[in-house]
């Protein structure tokens, strides 16, 4: 059973974003939201008044700083701290005003740089972490480690979801410091309309990648915080994987680019290959169901209405 009202942090984001959508169709739910003009979650004592007047029976919590390999690698203090500050002023303040039920959003860059594929949940801190986006990972198995610790110590449900990369509606479309998709989708489009011939995209093209459409991730967590006894973590994906090379190409299509597409090796790779294992989830009862064809024609669509009414979001994120 879903819990009655549910406080979504970081509702302006990606993530966020689609929980609310997904959650307008539950009736019986109240979401509770604050922008970060009102709220910064990484001010604890400002969380703890927000949660001693708004009493959320539940939280889901997608507000982090995020970026890709440029930024993780560039900016590895601000990933650490940032994150730390969010996750330690939401999690201490839910657990210090009685909220029983609360969902942490990882990601699977808190597996080892060389866990066997595809990646099951029992490889978590088995060996050496990615260097590229290390502070980060290691920011969020402080939070999924802290959840984990306040379930077993004091009872309440505090469990973590490990999306695999993601994209679709309101994603970030920062130049330098967007996700590998977004960027790509970015720099097809922009290729296309100025008649660029050759589009170069980063590094060897050969790392596999696995992605998920935002909106499944949105239905997965709705999901996992409706369930009885959610595993401690568990990870979200769509199951499947391809090189960045074929999802150039996919990219490409969609957006209607024809140009040539190269590769530049001198530009990093970073984790060779991710594909989750999601047995856990499906046996919990959750399945993906957008397939990357559709996931991209809809996201190509929101991108394109998105930049029509002056609404793209390009925040450097740091
Ligand atoms: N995107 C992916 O591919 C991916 C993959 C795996 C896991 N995840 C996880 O999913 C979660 C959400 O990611 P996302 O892609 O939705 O990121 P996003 O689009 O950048 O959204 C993050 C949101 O958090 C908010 N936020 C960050 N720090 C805040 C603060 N101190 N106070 C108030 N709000 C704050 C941001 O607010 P502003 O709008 O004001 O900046 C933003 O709206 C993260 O935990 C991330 O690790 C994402």
């Amino acid at each position: 059973m879903l819990p009655k009202s549910i406080f979504v942090a970081g509702h302006r984001g990606m993530v966020g974003s689609a929980v609310c959508r997904r959650l307008e169709i539950e009736k019986n739910v109240e979401t509770i939201t604050r922008c970060r003009a009102d709220l910064d979650l990484g001010n604890a004592a400002e969380v703890r008044h927000f949660f001693e007047q708004s009493r959320p029976q539940a939280v889901i919590l997608a507000a982090a700083l995020v970026g890709g390999i440029h930024a993780n690698n560039a900016y590895p203090v601000e990933f650490m701290t940032e994150n730390l500050r969010v996750e330690l002023a939401v999690i201490e303040a839910a657990f210090a005003t009685g909220v029983s039920r609360l969902l942490f959003l990882g990601s699977t860059c808190i597996y080892p740089r060389l866990a066997p594929q595809p990646i099951s949940e029992d490889q978590l801190l088995t060996s050496p972490l990615e260097k590229t986006n290390e502070a980060y990972a290691l920011a969020k198995i402080v939070g999924l480690k802290l959840c984990e610790y306040y379930r077993r110590e004091h009872g309440v449900i505090y469990h973590s979801a490990m999306p695999t990369n993601l994209y679709g509606k309101n994603d970030n479309y920062h130049p330098a410091n967007s996700h590998v998709l977004p960027a790509l989708l970015s720099r097809f489009h922009a290729a296309k309309e100025s008649g660029l011939e050759e589009v170069v995209i980063w590094g060897t093209g050969s790392p596999r990648r696995e992605f998920l459409y935002v909106d499944d991730l949105a239905d997965a967590l709705v999901h996992l915080i409706g369930l009885a006894d959610p595993p401690d973590w568990v990870n979200v994906g769509s199951g499947v994987d391809l090189t960045i090379l074929e999802l150039a190409h996919k990219i490409a299509k969609t957006v209607g680019y024809q140009g040539k597409i190269s590769t530049d090796p001198s530009k990093p790779d970073g984790t060779p290959r991710k594909q989750t294992n999601i047995s856990l989830i499906r046996s919990t009862g959750w399945t993906p169901k957008t397939s990357l064809d559709q996931g991209l024609e809809e996201t190509y669509k929101a991108f394109l209405s998105e930049k029509l009414a002056g609404t793209l979001r390009t925040s450097q994120n740091k």
